[in-house]
């Protein structure tokens, strides 16, 4: 698949299994969440450019590094702000904006309630965080929103996707890289991703 990448080690394959079983109590589900985001977060930084700077240890001067971008998170309410605090770990000088977007449970449309995200995302790499890409509505309304307000490089960050997710970002949205920890398999009547893990926000913030 165009974009795709499939972010897979043992850690991360304990961690997902841990977020499927629905046995997994709340503090140990978003446990779980931290340790896979900071998976994640680590295979996206391997597309940063970088650009060189001079460094001066305590011994003599070397080459250093830095991001050439600002690093951009919008995590999509409220499930994706799960995700932003392994991310903020990892990239801690990263600015964050907000999406608020919540499915419809008859219609399954993603209905938008709150956009705030940082000036310049023109200049930016700009990594959407959501948990869950199902049908893939929340997500391509989220890349059409920041789109309409003029964003540059472009990253989606999930946990867990189905394939009908994948395609409708494919058909919306195909130059924007996709990172996910597991590929399932379908949506069930109600786009619920199956196995998937359940409702990504209640079991986050037990709302169940
Ligand atoms: C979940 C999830 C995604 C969306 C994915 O949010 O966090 O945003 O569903 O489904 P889609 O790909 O079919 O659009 P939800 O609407 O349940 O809101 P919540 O995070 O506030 O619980
Ligand atoms: N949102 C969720 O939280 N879980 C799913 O399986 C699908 C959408």
């Amino acid at each position: 698949m165009k974009n795709f990448f499939l972010v897979e080690n043992p850690l991360v394959k304990r961690d997902v299994t841990i977020l499927r079983d629905k046995n997994t109590n709340q503090n140990e589900f978003r446990l779980a969440m931290d340790r896979v985001s900071h998976s994640i977060a680590i295979e996206i930084s391997k597309s940063f450019e970088l650009t060189e700077f001079e460094v001066e240890t305590p011994l003599e001067k070397t080459k250093g590094f830095k991001f050439k971008k600002q690093i951009v998170l919008i995590p999509v309410l409220r499930a994706g702000l799960s995700m932003v605090s392994s991310f903020l770990a990892m990239i801690p000088d990263a600015k964050v904006g907000h999406i608020g977007l919540q499915r419809d449970e008859k219609t399954l449309q993603p209905v938008d309630y709150y956009y705030k995200t940082p000036k310049n995302l023109d200049e930016s790499v700009t990594i959407v965080l959501d948990p869950m890409l199902a049908t893939g509505g929340s997500a391509v309304a989220s890349f059409n929103s920041l789109k309409q307000k003029g964003v540059g490089k472009c990253i989606l960050a999930c946990l867990i996707a189905a394939p009908e997710g994948i395609k409708k970002m494919n058909e919306h949205h195909p130059e924007i890289s996709i990172y996910t920890a597991a590929l399932d398999r379908q949506l069930n009547s109600v786009g619920y991703i199956l196995p998937g893990l359940g409702d990504a926000g209640d079991r986050t913030f037990g709302t169940l």
